[in-house]
């Protein structure tokens, strides 16, 4: 195959990638993403601040763009994100306990009554983990423990056909606090049939040539728990084409990975741009990173 979506696809995955509602109108930008990717996830037009700026008046418009052009294009679509410590609406920042449970759960509602039957997956919560494995401080942990359990079973009544995941970064070396905190809260949730259905393991790698310990076992141990992996926010530092090639491997070689996403098209489109962690450079020309994913897929 000549595009990373149609190799991903050989394998029954998907290649996908982050896009950002004011770059689509860039015709190098949307060209090499509409021919590479067959996912699609919204960088940030999808997030809380985004869909619901005063209590109960939603906007879609700039979620929708995206996923117009998405899927007019023959593309999927992967929502990120429900509920997250940031990029909150201001006016979550005046409520607490009971009142704040309620407009999260009332935010669950009023986004996924917007895109359901529509979406691959939710990312129903996003970095709810400390780096040793405790529950992360947030206004919302503050409305008590059981916020991410109450998260997913609304989500789960809200739209019953879309997958679920809990998504979260540095969770990829399988001797790491916070992989452990995160693998026993989703086995946890199977014991207890809190729904869900997939974990999103963000893969933004920094510095060096190898891949974190056990990258692969971790992949595999959280897809034992009866849940499908997806790598959901990819990039890497200097674009090290051994990671990028390990990492795709390690997904190929996990019969639950079912895709992997890159957070961004060109080096200049990434929120870590000074550090060149795409496939793609501000030109828009492939990298050797990029070859060396299109040969491991
Ligand atoms: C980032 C976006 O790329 C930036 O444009 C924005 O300013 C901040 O958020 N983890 C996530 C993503 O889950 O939503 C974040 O995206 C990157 C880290």
């Amino acid at each position: 195959a000549s595009t990373l979506g149609a190799a991903a696809a050989q394998s029954g995955r998907y290649f996908g990638t982050a896009i950002a509602a004011s770059r689509l109108g860039d015709g190098t930008y949307s060209s090499i993403a509409a021919r590479e990717f067959n996912m699609i996830t919204a960088e940030n037009e999808m997030k809380p601040d985004a869909t619901e700026p005063q209590r109960g008046q939603f906007n879609f418009s700039s979620g929708d763009q995206i996923y117009n052009w998405a899927t007019q294009r023959g593309l999927k679509v992967r929502g990120h994100t429900l509920a997250w410590h940031a990029q909150q609406p201001s006016w979550w920042g005046g409520l607490s306990g009971s009142s704040l449970r309620q407009a999260m759960i009332d935010h669950i509602n009023g986004v996924m009554a917007h895109y359901k039957g529509k979406l691959a997956a939710w990312d129903v919560v996003n970095e709810a983990f400390n780096e040793d494995g405790s529950r992360r401080g947030s206004n919302l942990q503050g409305t008590g423990n059981d916020w991410i359990e109450v998260a997913f079973r609304t989500a789960r009544a809200a739209d019953p056909s879309v997958k679920l995941c809990y998504n979260d970064y540095n969770i990829e070396n399988w001797s790491y606090g916070k992989t452990q905190g995160v693998y026993n809260m989703i086995r946890d949730f199977k014991s207890r049939g809190v729904p869900i259905d997939c974990v999103g393991l963000q893969t933004h790698f920094t510095g060096g040539s190898s891949l974190p310990g056990n990258f692969q076992t971790t992949l595999q141990n959280f897809a034992a728990l009866g849940v499908d992996v997806a790598l959901t926010e990819v990039d890497v530092t200097n674009s090290s084409t051994s990671q990028y090639a390990g990492l795709t491997q390690a997904c190929l070689n996990v019969p639950r990975c079912i895709g992997i996403t890159v957070w961004g098209v060109r080096d200049s489109d990434s929120w870590r741009s000074s550090e060149n962690p795409l496939l793609f450079d501000g030109g828009g020309n492939k990298k050797a990173a990029y070859t060396s994913v299109l040969n491991a897929l």
